[in-house]
């Protein structure tokens, strides 16, 4: 547990930049949403060049005008490309606007696998214990795919449009087996409404119950928390 919210930016930052700098970081998996924010603020501040590395995305709406604002493309050119300096080239994002969204998810199931997956995976936590969108009930093997959002995820993500009609309830998500394929998991929860779905991640039974669960199965994974997300923990 770190001291403030924004200690767990910088801390996460300072992973990722660790990596680059030992020449570890061909590839970074991004989480949008506001739990790693802060994180690309640091990054971005840190001057440091990224010439080289690529960038994936977790997951896309299905279902959003084609350049919406807060599709998650958009999301991470603004909060990610732009300010790193990124050759749009390096830039993934699952394609949520495909006609054929299976073949999406198998084509970036392969644009992952033809990279050898990703060296640093940033993550948030949703209220109803998803990484990714993988909501609870997703299987530890799955893979990217699209997935209906939880009545709750919806709601959450309202704030990030004009109109409740407007909110996405499907999304093209890597799955929970493609989250589990990152050599390295940095898992950042900030707020007391996180504090239950990281109780039920990281000290509740292993289930997909809570998909979030799966993290404690993975390699190399470090939890991030403020006093806040903490404050249900034993
Ligand atoms: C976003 C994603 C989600 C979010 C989670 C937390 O790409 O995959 O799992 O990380 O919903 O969202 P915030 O950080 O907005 O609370």
């Amino acid at each position: 547990m770190l001291a403030t919210a924004e200690e767990v930016g910088r801390r996460a930052a300072r992973v990722v930049l660790e990596e680059l700098e030992a020449g570890r970081l061909a590839a970074l998996g991004v989480a949008t949403g506001s739990s790693p924010a802060r994180v690309y603020e640091e990054l971005a501040a840190a001057g440091a060049r990224w010439e080289g590395v690529e960038v994936f995305a977790l997951d896309e709406y299905v279902g959003l005008p084609p350049g919406h604002p807060e599709s998650y493309a958009a999301v991470v050119d603004r909060q990610v490309r732009a300010p790193l300096g990124l050759d749009p080239r390096r830039v993934h994002v699952p394609d949520g606007g495909a006609a054929d969204l299976d073949a999406a998810g198998a084509a970036y199931e392969r644009a992952l696998a033809e990279r050898g997956g990703v060296d640093v995976q940033l993550l948030g936590i949703g209220a109803t214990g998803h990484i990714g969108f993988n909501e609870p009930g997703s299987s530890f093997t799955s893979r990217t795919r699209v997935v209906e959002l939880a009545d709750r995820t919806v709601a959450d993500n309202a704030r990030f449009f004009d109109r409740p009609e407007d909110v996405p309830r499907r999304a093209l998500t890597q799955g929970v087996a493609t989250i589990g394929t990152a050599r390295r998991h940095v898992l950042l929860a900030q707020g007391a409404a996180k504090a239950g779905a990281v109780r039920a991640a990281l000290e509740g039974e292993v289930s997909t119950d809570c998909p979030a669960s799966a993290l404690r199965t993975f390699d190399d994974v470090l939890v991030l928390l403020d006093p806040a997300a903490a404050s249900l923990l034993d």
